[in-house]
């Protein structure tokens, strides 16, 4: 939520502010603004919607100066206002401040500034910020021995500060330099020649350098186009440790797709590729992690698995729940992360919990971490976004290794997880009671993967016309049984979140317990099928929603005969093992969802409300 860039160098720093922002704009686009230095002061050009609305503002101030910083806001204190938005100037007009996050004592501050004749403008939590440093700076003219009167003065302030912040600050006293600071919200700092940047996310800053340092919680950092320090929030010094990204700027670009979310679906059998390299034991017979931290014996002493995450991660939790309560025999419990932490659930000694997180900066998810970390309990993560917050505090974990996730609705994350849930599994299966044989087998068809989605991709065209016949519709169900029952639920939130069509998830056979009343010519029902033990209960799903006049979109598996004139619309994927099917059945429900999208005219990749990296709680 929000984004950040802050640059100081040699170069204009306005058009690679605003070109930063544009990268970061999934992480909230209610309003975005900047502030540049030159003719000894600030300028600020702030604007409601779009970096593109702020671009146009921004060049009638002719931004020339070399230093500066940007924001793209998405609200949570105070309107979508141009005087909400960022960044904010201290009523002095000595501070500028730059926020993501939520300041949760900022009423009594605010009180404690206002009666020392400090003024407010905005109705956000992050102007006392700005007002609280410079109140410091104006107090305190002479700074600690050896210390910096600037980084002093942000950290007096932050000392007093409740609740979350990745900030980046501005002072009319020190030209040239930036003070930026995180606690809980995520900042990387970028290591340039002769510039010295600071962004949300590297993509932000990737076209600039690949010398990256990942700010810790609690730390201050002080930065020049030469040079760069941090320091703790009680002033100790911190050995910075300078980390390369590997990935380089296509990677977060277009590349000829409409919308990262189209190139996202298409990337999914590179992305499961990736996210399995190298991670088969020599015999072929189970997954290999390098990264968890834990012994296979203490992997075999653990009785139960208790898995925490939000969204569309959750869903591939839940599917996870089932390969490994089916393949692996070992009970396993999912949780919204958000309830979890306060559920205060009665958990036994030998529980492993895992998060999943494609940007490990979730804040519900990291709370249900930490919660399970203070009690005692080891924690490995699931998680996309090398460096993260999430993946710096888990004991242990395993990355998915599918490069940027840029689209707002989740797609090639998802599906590696379901990958990676499925090898867990497998992993977890062979510690226990699966055999050698029933090992490879399974190991087989997750290698497999890839070339099935490839296959299911190539329904593109059909589902697209699909799409352009039930685009119209305000509801619509999606129903499916065992795994296939958390992508029911994830074809409904990504219907929703994108098309902002009403859609629910059911298990298949639930549906008669109350959706079935809102079944009618209106509200086509699209139901994952596959053949096996389940089949014939899914037709008998299927014809209770015909005799209502419901229309039937099938997703189904090559092997399903389904009787004639069941189903208004089939969309066939290849039949496949499974541990594979929920992974090959996504396909075409991510597909539907964004065709239906586009065919409404909607902004696929910034839907409304949302942001990709929910860093409030
Ligand atoms: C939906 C979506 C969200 C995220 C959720 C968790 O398409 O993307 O539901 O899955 O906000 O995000 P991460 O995985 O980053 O913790």
């Amino acid at each position: 939520m929000c984004g950040i860039v802050g640059y100081v160098g040699k170069n204009k720093a306005a058009p690679l502010i605003l070109e930063g922002l544009k990268r970061l704009e999934y992480r909230g686009y209610d309003s975005a603004g900047i502030a540049v230095w030159q003719n000894g002061g600030f300028t600020v050009a702030k604007k409601v919607g779009r970096v593109a609305n702020l671009e146009g503002e921004a060049a009638r101030h002719r931004l020339t100066g070399t230093f500066g910083m940007g924001h793209t806001r998405w609200a949570t204190h105070g309107g979508v206002t141009d005087e909400n938005a960022h960044p904010h100037v201290s009523s002095d007009g000595q501070v500028a401040l730059i926020h993501n996050g939520v300041i949760e004592n900022y009423v009594g501050m605010k009180k404690f500034l206002v009666e020392r004749g400090y003024g407010f403008r905005s109705e956000t939590d992050t102007e006392v910020l700005c007002n609280l440093i410079a109140y410091h700076l104006a107090k305190e003219p002479a700074a600690e021995e050896g210390e910096s009167r600037f980084v002093s003065a942000v950290r007096k302030t932050l000392r007093h500060a409740e609740g979350t912040y990745g900030i980046v600050v501005m002072w009319t006293g020190a030209p040239g330099e930036l003070v930026t600071a995180r606690k809980g919200s995520p900042l990387i700092l970028g290591v340039g020649d002769g510039e010295s940047l600071v962004a949300s996310d590297v993509a932000a800053i990737v076209s600039r350098t690949q010398s990256v340092v990942y700010l810790k919680d609690g730390e201050i950092a002080h930065l020049t186009p030469s040079a760069f320090s941090i320091t703790t929030l009680n002033a100790g010094e911190v050995a910075p440790v300078i980390d390369k990204v590997t990935w380089s700027i296509t990677d977060a670009e277009l590349n000829g797709y409409a919308h990262f979310m189209e190139k996202e679906i298409f990337e999914q059998p590179a992305a499961l590729e990736n996210a399995m390299r190298g991670r088969f034991s020599e015999d072929g017979s189970t997954a290999n992690f390098g990264g968890l931290n834990l012994t296979a014996s203490e992997f075999r002493g653990i009785d139960r698995f208790q898995f925490c995450a939000c969204g569309t991660a959750l869903h591939a939790c839940m599917v996870t729940e089932h390969l490994m309560e089916r393949f692996a025999r070992v009970p396993v419990e999912c949780d919204y992360a958000s309830e979890f932490r306060y559920r205060n659930m009665p958990l036994n000694r030998n529980t492993l919990f895992f998060v999943m997180s494609q940007s490990g900066e979730t804040i519900d998810t990291l709370a249900a971490m930490r919660e399970a970390k203070r009690k005692g309990f080891k924690v490995l993560a699931v998680n996309n976004v090398v460096g993260s917050t999430i993946a710096r505090e888990a004991d242990g974990g395993i990355y998915q290794h599918v490069g940027p996730e840029v689209g707002v609705a989740s797609t090639k994350a998802f599906t590696s997880q379901l990958l990676i849930g499925a090898m867990l599994a497998l992993y977890v299966g062979r510690l226990r009671d699966m055999s050698f044989a029933d090992g490879v087998e399974f190991a087989h068809a997750l290698k497999g993967a890839p070339d099935l989605v490839r296959q299911a991709l190539q329904q593109a065209e059909h589902i697209k016309g699909i799409a352009r016949r039930y685009a119209h519709h305000r509801d619509m169900l999606f129903l499916g049984r065992l795994s296939l029952f958390p992508i029911a639920l994830e074809g409904a939130l990504k219907l929703k979140e994108i098309s902002y069509i009403h859609a629910e998830g059911y298990p298949a056979a639930e549906m008669k317990h109350g959706p079935i009343a809102l079944v009618s010519e209106e509200c086509p029902s699209v139901f994952l099928v596959s053949s096996g033990e389940m089949f014939n209960k899914v037709l008998s799903s299927m014809q209770e929603i015909k005799a209502r006049k419901g229309k039937v979109i099938a997703v189904a598996t090559a092997d399903c005969q389904l009787p004639d004139g069941l189903a208004d619309e089939v969309i066939r994927i290849p039949a496949c093992h499974e541990a594979v099917l929920p992974i090959v059945a996504t396909i075409p429900v991510q597909l539907l969802s964004y065709y239906i999208a586009v065919e409404l005219g909607r902004d696929v990749d910034k839907p409304r409300n949302l942001a990709k990296s929910v860093t409030v709680e």
